[in-house]
Formats: C-alpha cells, sequence, structure tokens
C-alpha cells in the first residue's frame, strides 16, 4: 500500500485582501523566526496562492499577515524573502504599467528606480543579498511597498495612467 506519505502536506488556497481592507495599509511586523513551522507553512499557502492567481509576486499582508514577508516568481521557481531591505542603486528612473492582486483588474502607470540591491533572510532563515534591475527590480520594490502599507496607486503621479487592463489593451497601452 502506497499511502500516507510523510511529506504529504495540506495547502490552501488563501483569500487575498483587497484595496480598502486595512491590512493592506499597515507596516508589517518583522519576523522572528522563518523556519518557524507557521512560516513554513503560509509560505507553501502563499506559493499556492500565487499559482492559482497567476501573479508576479506575493507579500503576507495581501494575505492578512501583516508580517514582513513576501514572495515572488524567479523562472519557473518562487523565491521567499523575510525582513528584507532593499536600496535604489545608480540608474535612470523606469515608468511601466503595474497591476496588483489586491487591485484585482487594473492597471497602473509607476515610476521606479530600474535597479534595486536587496537582503534579507530566506525560507531557511539564511541571511540573502543580491541586485535585481528590470521586472525583478519592479515586482520587488511593488512587495517591499506592500510591508509599509502602500499601495501602487499611491505611487503614481498621473492618475490619467490608471485604468482597467482590457481597455488599457485596447488602446494598445
Ligand atoms: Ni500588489
Amino acid at each position: 500500500m502506497q499511502g500516507a506519505a510523510p511529506h504529504m502536506q495540506i495547502m490552501a488556497i488563501l483569500k487575498i485582501a483587497r484595496l480598502g481592507h486595512p491590512v493592506l495599509l499597515r507596516v508589517a511586523e518583522p519576523v522572528s523566526d522563518p523556519t518557524a513551522p507557521d512560516m513554513q507553512r503560509l509560505i507553501a499557502d502563499m506559493v499556492e496562492t500565487l499559482e492559482d492567481a497567476n501573479g508576479l509576486g506575493l507579500a503576507a499582508p495581501q494575505v492578512h499577515r501583516s508580517l514582513r514577508l513576501f514572495i515572488w516568481r524567479v523562472g519557473d521557481a518562487v523565491a521567499a524573502i523575510f525582513n528584507p531591505d532593499i536600496t535604489p542603486l545608480d540608474g535612470p528612473m523606469a515608468a511601466s504599467f503595474e497591476g496588483c492582486l489586491s487591485i484585482p483588474g487594473l492597471r497602473g502607470e509607476v515610476s521606479r528606480p530600474s535597479r534595486i540591491a536587496f537582503r534579507g533572510l530566506d525560507a531557511a532563515g539564511e541571511p540573502i543579498a543580491g541586485t535585481a534591475e528590470g521586472l525583478a527590480a519592479r515586482v520587488m520594490q511593488h512587495e517591499y511597498d506592500h510591508l509599509e502599507g502602500v499601495l501602487y496607486p499611491m505611487r503614481m503621479t498621473d492618475l490619467s495612467r490608471l485604468g482597467f487592463t482590457e481597455e488599457l489593451a485596447r488602446s494598445q497601452e
């Protein structure tokens, strides 16, 4: 008989908080032990939720946990970072349209530094550091903002560049 695999784990698709929920405006708390079972389970559930929603990144406050943790896609994998620091590097600002799983159906143009350095703790609680540019830098800054209670429309300087994804696609944005 094959059943009862010891690694069997029930993962869950979590409910995503939408614009207007106060958890999205809160400054999230640092995580003292990323290796705690509760945090490992949270990562697994967030990965499941991200994949179900077909997103690029997801921050813990978006799933109603006000903690300094986000995940993001790196190629076919998903990386996690706890207690991140992000520093802009020299280089131009870049303007591009962003979406957010907490603001479904909409996109808006946001200008952000195009290159960043980051550091924090990985899912094993080990220090990680690196640099990112382009889309990865944008996603990481967007997710980091969630930990500070900032949503991308709060970064927009021209609200005429906010619209429904379908309409923007129709007008070739
Ligand atoms: Ni978002």
